[in-house]
């Protein structure tokens, strides 16, 4: 029901705990052995947002906006890249592909998911990887669960925040996070949190729609906020300062229209203490 070797690198969101188990009860659901909190599975999808006694009603909005996006998510995202950002939908896919093969048979976090449409066409030849999919909306992570269903490498879906995530420390590869960034509310929290997950000198690359690049890009990116949806980027130097304050080194870039592609690499902070 849940992939064994995922399992071992779960933790708790409410504590930080390493053992969580499958309970035995008759709903389906993970057990955390040191505050107790049960994580119900959903069709095989552990729910591991950490509960909140007073959730921010903001993340409701947030949560429901993204769970309508999700039936039109396919259709309307390449027109949009294409029309607004001025980006071929086929870089994403390119993208996915080269941070799928730094992963080199270790684990490789896609967060957010969405619906998988990036992640699909690659995903074949790295059969050795082990894939989680991490998304905070039901409806894409079950629009992903059905795009992916029949891929031969390991895979698990996992409802999680990735300003909390429910992996242990040091036990990614590499992780991707394509058009997320520019809408994270909490962006140095959720990189943070990324860099955390990684193993030293592990790969972090991503996209995210910045500023000032194409007039047209400028004045929807404006009407997001406007609407309150994002807390939108501004030029592509700025999220690059953000990345790199978070200990990624190397970090590169190129733009796309209106879209940031970069990568980087976790700073290897055991070999600097030890030359220090
Ligand atoms: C624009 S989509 C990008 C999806 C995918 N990476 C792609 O490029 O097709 C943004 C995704 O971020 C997810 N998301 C938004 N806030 C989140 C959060 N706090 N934690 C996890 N996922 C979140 C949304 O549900 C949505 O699927
Ligand atoms: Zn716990």
């Amino acid at each position: 029901m849940i992939h064994p070797e995922v399992l071992e690198k779960l933790c708790c969101t409410s504590c930080g705990e390493t053992e969580l188990t499958l309970g035995s009860r008759r709903r389906p659901d993970l057990e955390c052995h040191g505050c107790g909190t049960r994580f119900p599975i959903v069709e095989g999808i552990p729910d591991l947002v950490a509960p909140d006694e007073a959730p921010n009603p903001g993340s409701y909005r947030t949560e429901t906006l993204e769970n309508v996006i999700a039936g039109v998510y396919d259709f309307v995202a390449p027109v949009m890249s294409l029309a607004f950002w001025r980006c071929s939908p086929l870089r994403y896919v390119d993208h996915e592909n080269r941070a799928l093969g730094r992963a080199q048979g270790g684990v490789y976090v896609e967060a957010p998911i969405g619906t998988g449409v990036a992640l699909a066409p690659v995903v074949a030849p790295h059969h050795d990887a082990l894939i989680i999919g991490i998304d905070k909306s039901w409806n894409m992570l079950f629009k992903a669960q059905k795009r992916l269903r029949n891929i031969s490498a390991d895979f698990q879906l996992i409802r999680a925040d990735y300003h909390n995530l429910p992996l242990q420390t040091g036990t990614v590869r590499s992780l991707q996070s394509l058009n997320g960034l520019h809408g994270f509310p909490d962006r140095e929290g959720a990189l943070s949190e990324f860099n955390r997950c990684l193993e030293e000198e592990g790969f972090f690359s991503g996209s995210a729609l910045v500023r000032a690049k194409t007039d047209v890009a400028d004045a929807v990116v404006i009407r997001y906020e406007r609407y309150g949806i994002y807390p939108m980027l501004r030029c592509p130097e700025y999220l690059l300062q953000q990345i790199r304050a978070t200990y990624f080194d190397d970090v590169r870039f190129e733009t796309h229209g209106a879209v940031m592609f970069f990568t980087g690499q976790k700073h290897d902070q055991a070999a600097t203490a030890e030359a220090g």
